[in-house]
């Protein structure tokens, strides 16, 4: 008898997504009574009406492994459970579809459904589970954040962009004799920023996970200029803050996004260094959306290939209520409940220890 799967992917774009589409999808038609099928926009597709599905043949997925994005779309907004509603005095609120929705799978013929996403997306994939749908989880995101795995496709392109950007700052910081700043993504955890701050060669690098004392910078720019090097480099991560200080964010007012923008590091960085009395040129940029786009890094590809053929092995197995994780050197598939945790970076991780290793300043 046939059988069908919706694959949705959740959250932010990140590289790799297609190629777990793919991989998923090749597997799938090896057993010839698989039928795949996408939601558009995450779980939006499938509450829409008319609904947005679309099915996903070997012709569609052929060579996508290379192309950053999601041929079927996402979203962090609406959903089954926070479905934006505009009311008759023009404000929004939301409404839980989630009941409606799982019915319209079951009357869609719809037998598992595969969500490809961060934490976010797998407590929504849990709440579903817990309602009956037959559901798993794959982990994506570029911040590397999640417990359950050692690591998410996706992470290591955004190290690469990061790297090779910082590269870049290097060679304007030490020819205009300039302090250059780069801020990059990575949530409430500092993996994108220390590992690209190690493999650029940063002079400092501010995580979430140690709030900085802005005196401890200053100590090491003023060795460092008293020793002759007239430039540096800091990576800050988006989510750094200064001991007893928070987080920098702004309020984004688009209806049913619900995350914390977070926003400014870099900028308060520079007021800091020069309200502390730094006599350096400052330069700030912030990498923003360029570490999730473009093609995905080998790493990646292969990654994101492995979680599409465990997926669907789990999907065959019918081993639902459950997420595929990465366990060097396997795949292996762990509870939903355990997916949803998220990780930042433990103080005595080998990284730190090599970023203290090389002098890097990490603010404390
Ligand atoms: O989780 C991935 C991520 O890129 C974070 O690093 C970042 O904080 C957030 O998403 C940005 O989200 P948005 O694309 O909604 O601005």
């Amino acid at each position: 008898m046939m059988k069908k799967v919706m694959l949705v992917t959740g959250g932010g774009d990140c590289p790799g997504l297609n190629a777990v589409i793919r991989s998923f999808v090749k597997r799938a038609h090896q057993e010839n009574n698989y039928e795949v099928v996408g939601s558009i926009q995450s779980f939006n597709g499938i509450l829409r009406e008319p609904t947005e599905i679309k099915l996903l043949t070997s012709e569609t997925v052929s060579g996508i492994h290379v192309l950053g994005g999601t041929i079927i779309g996402t979203t962090n907004k609406g959903g089954p459970f926070n479905w934006p509603v505009k009311k008759y005095d023009g404000t929004w609120e939301t409404v839980d579809r989630s009941a409606e929705m799982i019915r319209k799978c079951q009357l869609l013929g719809i037998d598992a459904v595969v969500n490809i996403g961060g934490d976010g997306s797998q407590r929504i994939s849990l709440k579903l589970f817990e309602q009956g749908l037959p559901i798993i989880g794959i982990p994506k995101t570029i911040d590397n954040d999640l417990a359950a795995t050692d690591y998410t496709f996706g992470f290591q392109t955004a190290v690469q962009i990061a790297t090779e950007a910082l590269d870049k700052l290097v060679t304007t910081a030490a020819s205009h004799n300039r302090l250059l700043i780069m801020e990059v993504m990575g949530r409430d955890g500092g993996w994108i920023a220390l590992n690209c701050a190690i493999a650029g060669g940063a002079e400092a690098c501010l995580i979430p996970e140690i709030p900085y004392d802005i005196q401890s910078v200053m100590k090491m720019l003023n060795e460092r200029m008293k020793g002759g090097k007239g430039f540096a480099v800091i990576v800050i991560a988006e989510g750094a803050k200064p001991k007893d200080g928070t987080v920098s964010f702004e309020k984004r007012d688009e209806i049913g996004y619900e995350n914390i923008k977070l926003s400014g590091a870099a900028v308060r960085l520079r007021e800091e260094l020069k309200n502390a009395g730094c006599d350096l040129d400052i330069r700030e940029t912030v990498l923003g959306h360029l570490q999730r786009g473009g093609t995905p890094v080998a790493y990646d590809r292969i990654l994101a290939t492995q979680f599409g053929v465990k997926g669907f092995e789990m999907v065959k197995n019918e081993e639902f209520g459950k997420m595929v994780s990465y366990r060097h050197p396997n795949t292996i598939s762990v509870p939903l409940e355990e997916a949803v945790k998220t990780r930042s970076i433990s103080l005595d991780d080998n990284l730190i220890k090599t970023a203290r290793g090389i002098n890097i300043c990490l603010g404390d």
